[in-house]
């Protein structure tokens, strides 16, 4: 168990605008960040981070919460594996009380496997870097291919030692259990009748060199081995099996280093294979990701999306690859990615090529040679079809097809402006091809189940429950002003009844002003209409800010936003969240000015106007009680009819004062 105070401290030293950083691309917006949300695709953002209020909201998917919540979202961590990522990122010891055999036990399935994932990658470093064979076999590799030792550690380059099972009995020896390493693929367990468990256990990576593949996070999920050897019949590349914590089609090799430069030069660079990613890292460029050479998968094309929305493709100069890979490369134009390529002179990939010339002169290589994707295609497909008509006409609808699966209309249109000045074909031509293609499109779509929006998370409101949804709507309505300006002090005007009547025969109404901070102004008004929140959620946070209030005379809106009842955290989050959310949209085009930030006269009115409200509601209820009741002793009714006379008179004072006509 990590200790409180290690926890304590974690959270007094993350920055949530920090942690996601690392994982989605994040822009300033006003005193906050949005991006494009990790759990749902989208295009616009509805992914906010307050750097002030240490929180987040993802308006999309309606999550929301702290550093630890985020993490436990987008990693699927528990609540301690986020904290010890957090300790290590920022350099916090962690004390512990120890762990019994049993919690050891009790460890999912999943961090099991990660564990043993983490150990043989140590084990493979140590074997490269320690061990004769090693060193002389391995290590002597990956210098001859111009490594470097600070590489070979960066990307914790391994080897597995040439025999049946040095790695997994060695493994089992340091106790770790067959069935992750059976799992992770590292064993390969056979029958084998003649030994005394029945089985027999190879390693899989025998005789290769390793290269660990991290998630974004820099966990290891698998591995990819190099065999050192010519042989024909084996394959050159070794993966991990699809397991529980690797699936080929959601990792992107590098990703992990490479995932800040992605997002600061708001750029990836694509290769192939793993050696053009370290190479690539080696000359000093750290954006570039693998997709382990097939083609972008949607995930891998998620993962990028994240980051940035701008993707260069660097061709292996073999043509016949080249082609091969151009189809794929619509789906990345289809989730909104602009899309270059760069092309490397014939027999050479990223790697190789990189070894020929200076860092300096390699980044300057990429500038020059990346060409927009369309404009490239057009180019290379025009060269085969320039003599034949036929072909021509295919290229056309080809091209045409990539440019429809642009989301952007306006980037469609220059695209074809530019396509038509190319091919030379004319522009009509070229937009009647698409709007075919757009309408085809179109009719497959509707055919097909359609799929839901998420609705923002508002209070749903039903007509026969339209009372109780309005004092739901004022409870959380106080709530909100608890939360951003209970510990506030400002100066409240009430109006009370003057002891002489004056000249008129009214009661004189005298205007009081008072200073009070707002929260306890609100608990007193509360308290002494004996208000209770009828929602269940709401009246907890209420109950645990009044808590807060007696205990320490202050609001900890923290304490409340890590909450361990998830439901009050959850609500706590939306809440402040929902007070910025309008910096996400472009209001101001709608002609719709949000307030900012309440000014004291305003939240003074706000706070007046909630209680009345609440007030309001409540004398309706009760009048409405009052009307449907007959009572036979006439005493009675007259004292009722004389409450209810008082009541509407209540109720009027109080339209007034929210500055409304009565009906
Ligand atoms: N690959 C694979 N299995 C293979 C061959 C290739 O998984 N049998 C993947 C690897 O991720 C490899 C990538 O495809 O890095 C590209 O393959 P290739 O160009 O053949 O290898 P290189 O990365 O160039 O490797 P090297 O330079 O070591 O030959
Ligand atoms: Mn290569």
């Amino acid at each position: 168990m990590i200790s409180r105070s290690t926890i304590d401290k974690v959270f007094e030293t993350a920055r949530v605008e920090e942690v996601i950083g690392e994982f989605v691309q994040l822009k300033k917006s006003g005193s906050n960040y949005k991006g494009l949300s990790p759990f749902s695709e989208e295009r616009s953002p509805s992914f906010m981070v307050s750097p002030v209020k240490q929180i987040w909201k993802d308006f999309s998917s309606g999550k929301g919460g702290n550093v630890v919540t985020f993490l436990m979202e987008q990693e699927h961590y528990s609540y301690p594996e986020a904290i010890r990522f957090l300790a290590k990122k920022y350099n916090i010891e962690i004390e512990e009380t120890e762990q019994s055999n049993e919690q050891k036990h009790q460890a999912d399935e999943r961090e099991s496997m990660f564990i043993v994932s983490e150990y043989a990658r140590d084990y493979f470093h140590e074997t490269l870097l320690k061990t004769d064979q090693g060193k002389a076999i391995g290590l002597s590799y990956f210098k001859e291919r111009g490594f470097t030792d600070e590489t070979i550690q960066k990307f914790q380059l391994g080897y597995s030692l040439n025999e049946w099972d040095a790695f997994s009995s060695e493994a089992l020896n340091k106790g770790y259990n067959l069935k992750y390493l059976e799992s992770t693929g590292l064993t390969i367990v056979k029958d084998d009748l003649l030994s005394s468990t029945g089985t027999k256990q190879f390693d899989r990576f025998k005789g290769r060199v390793m290269f660990p593949i991290h998630s974004m996070s820099g966990r290891v999920l698998g591995f990819g081995g190099r065999i050192l050897v010519n042989d024909k019949k084996a394959a050159k590349y070794l993966n991990s099996p699809e397991s529980e914590i690797y699936h080929k089609g959601n990792v992107l090799y590098g990703i992990y280093y490479a995932k800040q430069s992605i997002a600061k030069d708001d750029n990836c660079f694509l290769v192939e294979g793993y050696t053009d990613v370290i190479s690539l890292n080696q000359a000093g460029i750290e954006n570039v990701v693998s997709s382990s050479g097939t083609a972008l998968s949607e995930n891998q094309i998620r993962l990028i999306n994240r980051l940035t929305k701008n993707i260069t493709i660097l061709f292996d100069g073999d043509a016949a690859g080249m082609r091969a890979s151009i189809r794929g490369i619509d789906l990345i134009l289809e989730q909104g990615l602009n899309v270059k390529v760069v092309m490397f002179p014939d027999g050479d990939d990223p790697d190789s090529f990189s070894k020929k010339i200076t860092s300096q002169e390699l980044k300057e290589y990429l500038k020059q040679n990346s060409k927009d994707f369309i404009n490239f295609k057009v180019a290379l497909l025009m060269e085969e079809a320039q003599h034949d008509p036929v072909k021509k006409a295919g290229l056309i609808r080809d091209i045409v097809v990539s440019i429809s699966k642009i989301p952007d209309r306006i980037q469609r249109e220059v695209y074809i402006q530019e396509c038509s000045r190319i091919m030379d074909i004319s522009e009509n031509v070229l937009f009647n091809e698409l709007a075919q293609i757009d309408k085809k499109e179109q009719r497959e779509a509707s055919s097909r189940p359609v799929q839901e929006r998420p609705s923002e998370p508002v209070l749903q409101i039903t007509p026969q429950y339209e009372q109780i949804n309005m004092l739901q709507i004022f409870e959380r309505e106080i709530l909100r002003i608890l939360l951003l300006y209970g510990n506030k002090e400002v100066e409240f005007v009430d109006f009370v009844a003057g002891e002489e009547p004056d000249d008129h025969d009214f009661q004189p109404i005298k205007k009081v002003k008072f200073n009070n901070v707002v929260s306890k102004e609100i608990y007193l008004n509360l308290q002494d209409d004996e208000v209770e929140f009828t929602n269940k959620v709401f009246k907890n946070i209420y109950y645990e800010i009044i808590h807060q209030l007696n205990q320490e005379e202050i609001i900890s809106v923290d304490k409340l936003v890590n909450h361990e009842n998830s439901e009050v955290a959850n609500l706590v989050t939306t809440i402040l969240m929902d007070d910025e959310k309008h910096v996400l949209y472009d209001w101001k085009r709608k002609n719709i000015f949000p307030k900012t930030k309440e000014s004291e006269s305003v939240l003074l009115k706000d706070v007046q106007d909630v209680i009345y409200n609440l007030r309001r509601i409540l004398i309706q209820e009760k009048i409405n009680s009052l009307s449907f009741i007959t009572y036979e002793n006439e005493d009675k009714r007259q004292q009722e009819f004389e409450s209810l006379i008082n009541y509407n008179n209540l109720r009027k004072l109080l339209f007034e004062r929210l500055n409304r006509v009565v009906v």
